[in-house]
């Protein structure tokens, strides 16, 4: 993009939308008229709530990172989450571009209204809240979904963009870890503040749950088609994303709790399990 015609604000924003590995995504390759709008119609919602849960992982990270600084949080974490927000604000524009591309509106109306977390309790308490649940179970989960988007999609454009994501969310979860244990380090407040988090398990586990529409048990999740017939846009049949909940849960999630010092996760979690309807 020549300076000069346009703003420093756009130039900058174009550079960091740009995929981490690979080349530029080739927009203008897809061409819309070859599906039909029932094909459509889903795609252009599936991507349309991604952006949404894109800008909410925005709003998170800034937060987070300020309230780290406030911290005292060396300033190691101040840069990985600089990269963090950028990634975020590249997913952030590759679903609403991939929306558009689908049909949509050039400007999305998400209903932002209320992602803001606010603080409740001491500053350490929250942070330390907003990681395990953000980072350790959010980001994981969202890594082990975007693998097997990648998997099942099959028009290049999504394939593309899933790529381009999938890479910064499998940096996130694993630094989300790295971050969680550093963070769980004996102090005077850790123990009081995990029994806290650990109470508050059951209430998680239900909400990612619902969020990856598992509204059924681990053993229909695991008999059911992943992906639904047709052209596939980085999508999963509702059960795929039931069964990416519980093989990252089970795999990743569960044993890293426990891993932190949650000695009561996997308890948790088989009561979670017991709880869902076959
Ligand atoms: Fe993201
Ligand atoms: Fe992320």
């Amino acid at each position: 993009m020549p300076e000069g015609d346009t703003l420093g604000l756009t130039r900058e924003h174009e550079l960091i939308i740009q995929p981490r590995k690979g080349g530029p995504i080739d927009w203008s390759a897809f061409d819309e008229s070859q599906f039909t709008e029932a094909q459509l119609a889903p795609a252009r919602e599936l991507w349309k709530h991604r952006a949404f849960t894109e800008f909410h992982s925005l709003t998170h990270f800034t937060q987070l990172a300020s309230q780290l600084h406030a911290l005292g949080a060396p300033l190691d974490w101040s840069g990985a989450f600089a990269r963090m927000i950028s990634d975020e604000v590249r997913h952030a524009e590759l679903c609403t571009r991939m929306t558009e591309a689908l049909g949509g509106p050039a400007d999305l109306d998400l209903e932002l209204d209320g992602v803001h977390l606010s603080v409740q309790g001491p500053l350490r308490a929250h942070v330390r809240r907003t990681i395990v649940s953000a980072f350790c179970i959010g980001e994981t989960l969202s890594g082990r979904m975007f693998k097997r988007c990648l998997a099942a999609a099959n028009v290049p454009l999504a394939r593309d963009v899933v790529t381009a994501i999938l890479v910064d969310e499998t940096f996130h979860s694993e630094l989300g870890w790295e971050l969680a244990a550093l963070l769980m380090r004996e102090d005077d407040t850790l123990e009081k503040e995990r029994t806290a988090l650990e109470n508050e398990l059951p209430q998680l586990f239900e909400d990612f749950a619902t969020q990856c529409l598992a509204t059924r048990g681990p053993k229909w999740a695991r008999s059911q088609p992943e992906v639904d017939e047709g052209p596939n846009f980085g999508g999963l049949s509702d059960a795929g994303y039931a069964r990416a909940f519980y093989d990252g849960m089970e795999e990743d999630v569960v044993p890293g709790l426990e891993a932190i010092g949650f000695s009561r996760a996997r308890e948790t979690w088989n009561r979670f399990v017991a709880s869902r309807p076959d």
